[in-house]
């Protein structure tokens, strides 16, 4: 099967990938509302664990490997923080006052992934932080908005992009949405940047991860030692959100919604 068919699902498939979701979202939340001052990665990840186990459902990302040969992704959640953009491991790391987090966690239930992200402030966050989140979400959101069959991936694109930089914002390029399936990560990609009436068609039937990755300062990122982590070149800070989304006969239906 060639890497970039987009796999089309049936309805009872995207049922399955809905309860996935549902899953996927209570332990998400469960997460999110655990970011307080002085809570620790390895808690998180810790209490992610347990959740997993209790659902019987399979963690997608540990030990996922980008390529043949690559390290192996360490836990279950990524946890970035601050000038961390995505794939942080939460191991060492104790969270301050004022701090933002976010929290990336896959899962497979039934054979199929659901994927979702949020970012979250942990205690009193400056204004500009805040801000951050809070147009970061809402990106997310006017991109949601544009899936519907007949519009094309560049319209998500250009709806994500165009609100976040005229919220003084930027886009990060060099990371994006993709396909969610079987497979964690399916054809096709979904950037957070484009233009309108460009790219692939939307169909009924395909499921895909919108996640938008915006960053304070500019979008260039660099990558750490450990080959994982992404943050940004400048040092500001960048948020992300994300939901895995199901194209529908008459609009969409968001997978990772709790209800
Ligand atoms: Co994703």
């Amino acid at each position: 099967m060639s890497k970039n068919k987009v796999n089309i699902k049936s309805k009872s498939e995207i049922l399955i990938m809905r309860e996935s979701g549902k899953i996927l979202a209570y332990v998400l939340n469960l997460l999110s509302q655990k970011i307080i001052p002085g809570i620790s990665g390895d808690e998180i990840e810790e209490i992610a664990k347990k959740e997993i186990k209790k659902y019987n459902v399979i963690p997608s990302f540990l030990n996922y490997k980008t390529h043949e040969g690559g390290i192996p992704f360490p836990a279950r959640v990524c946890f970035s923080v601050n000038d961390e953009i995505v794939h942080g491991f939460p191991y060492g790391k104790i969270i301050k006052e004022g701090d933002i987090v976010s929290i990336d966690i896959g899962i497979k239930y039934k054979g199929f992934h659901s994927d979702s992200a949020v970012t979250v402030g942990a205690g009193k966050v400056n204004s500009k932080a805040n801000k951050l989140i809070k147009i970061t979400k809402e990106s997310l959101y006017k991109g949601i908005d544009q899936v519907k069959i007949g519009n094309r991936v560049g319209d998500l694109g250009f709806a994500i992009q165009n609100y976040a930089e005229k919220n003084g914002f930027s886009v990060v390029r060099d990371l994006v949405g993709h396909g969610v399936g079987r497979s964690i990560h399916e054809a096709p990609e979904i950037p957070n940047f484009g233009n309108k009436n460009n790219g692939l068609k939307l169909r009924e039937g395909m499921v895909f991860a919108i996640e938008p990755m915006i960053n304070e300062g500019s979008y260039y990122i660099r990558y750490d030692d450990d080959q994982w982590t992404i943050r940004t070149k400048d040092g500001k800070l960048s948020a992300h959100f994300e939901h895995t989304v199901a194209v529908t006969k008459d609009s969409c239906i968001i997978l990772t919604e709790l209800s």
